[in-house]
């Protein structure tokens, strides 16, 4: 960027878990924010977090992305826009599978949408894609250049078919350089404790039901199943902090800005690159917490990968970006955050 002045960075589903930290890492490095979220599945007072944090209100618009011609008229109201994150999705694996044409209209028709009103703009694009679409790797670490496996659910497929309409589209010659970001399980919460993972109804995650049963919000955690082959029988993945993972954002994008990219459309993986299992959470949550937790051990969950881990040494020497929080410092910020949720409710 020419001066000190930053770019104005729109991001979408700005209000959600990851995009709200994301918008605090980018404003703490200078750049202005412009959120749009349609709230279905976040609540406008993170805003007031957001300010409360960084001192700057983002500046934000309610809008569905499945809105094309809200969509157009917004985007062509931004004429100095310098990039994009783009957040806004449905994530649940479970619903997709019983609501599968409610994932594809609003992951597929919403990208497509935002692609058609930046159509022919030089714009930096990050696209939240998922580790989900290596499915089972048959090599772990896995690397960016392992097999893209045939989606186990049509939240994953989504997060295909988004990866292939950003790579066909940036290759079309549209000015567009892209950035796709496969997230590991991300988990934790901004050391403020005022921003966070604000699952609607029963989580279907085991972080956010681990901090709700402790605090009493839920009832017995189910561990699912500790029969697979690892060490300790329970299923393997690599957490990553949120804040970390906020911060593999800002520094994609200044990558981009600084033209330091090596293709029109990039892959990386976005973990800590170590694997942990259930029962390790568990045990981690107890000694980082002091609290006692009241879990059993339950039969498999069907569609659960055994054991995935990421080889992030493309985004360590690429994106010069490393996580620096390990399992501890994860799921005690996720303890402090819900228990400032609990006592400070929505
Ligand atoms: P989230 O639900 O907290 O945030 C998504 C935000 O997008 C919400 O604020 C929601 O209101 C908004 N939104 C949804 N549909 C919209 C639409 N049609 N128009 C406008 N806004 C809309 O989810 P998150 O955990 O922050 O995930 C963000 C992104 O990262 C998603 O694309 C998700 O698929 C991806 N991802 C998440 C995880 C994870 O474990 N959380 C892992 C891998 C990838
Ligand atoms: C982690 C481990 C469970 C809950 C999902 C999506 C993925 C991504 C991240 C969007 C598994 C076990 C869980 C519980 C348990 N989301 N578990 N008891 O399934 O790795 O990934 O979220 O992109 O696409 O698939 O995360 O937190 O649901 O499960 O034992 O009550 O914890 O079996 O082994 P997952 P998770």
């Amino acid at each position: 960027m020419s001066g000190s002045k930053k770019s104005k960075i729109l991001v979408t589903g700005g209000t959600g878990y990851i995009g709200a930290h994301t918008v605090v890492e980018l404003q703490q490095s200078g750049y202005e924010v412009v959120i749009i979220d349609n709230l279905s599945n976040s609540n406008i007072k993170i805003l007031d977090q957001i300010k409360t944090i960084t001192g700057v209100m983002p500046v934000f618009e309610k809008l569905d992305l499945r809105n094309k011609i809200g969509v157009f008229e917004f985007i062509r109201s931004l004429p100095n826009l310098g990039g994009i994150i783009h957040f806004a999705a449905s994530k649940s694996v479970g619903e997709s599978v019983k609501e599968p044409l409610l994932y594809y209209d609003n992951n597929i028709c919403t990208l497509v949408n935002l692609l058609n009103a930046i159509k022919g703009r030089p714009l930096n694009f990050v696209f939240s894609s998922s580790c989900t679409v290596y499915g089972e790797p048959d090599v772990l670490p896995v690397n960016e250049v392992a097999p893209v496996k045939t989606a186990e659910s049509p939240y994953g497929n989504t997060k295909q078919i988004g990866e292939e309409i950003l790579r066909e589209t940036a290759n079309a010659g549209q000015k567009l350089k892209v950035t796709a970001l496969r997230y590991f399980n991300p988990v934790g919460a901004h050391a403020s404790a005022l921003i966070g993972e604000l699952p609607i109804g029963v989580p279907q995650n085991l972080v956010p039901f681990v901090t709700q049963s402790a605090i009493g919000k839920r009832g017995q955690i189910t561990v699912y199943g500790d029969d697979y082959d690892t060490a300790d029988g329970s299923c393997i993945r690599d957490y990553i902090h949120v804040v970390d993972l906020a911060k593999a954002h800002v520094a994609a994008i200044k990558r981009m800005e600084a033209r330091q990219t090596k293709a029109v459309y990039e892959t990386f993986n976005v973990g800590t690159g170590k694997g942990n299992s259930v029962l390790e959470v568990v045990n981690a949550f107890e000694r980082v917490t002091g609290v006692t937790l009241n879990y059993r051990i339950g039969n498999r969950r069907e569609g659960d990968i055994i054991k995935i881990w990421g080889d992030v040494t493309k985004a360590q020497n690429e994106l010069n970006w490393t996580a620096q929080s390990g399992l501890d410092e994860m799921l005690a910020s996720a303890w402090a955050w819900e228990k400032y949720i609990n006592e400070n409710p929505f």
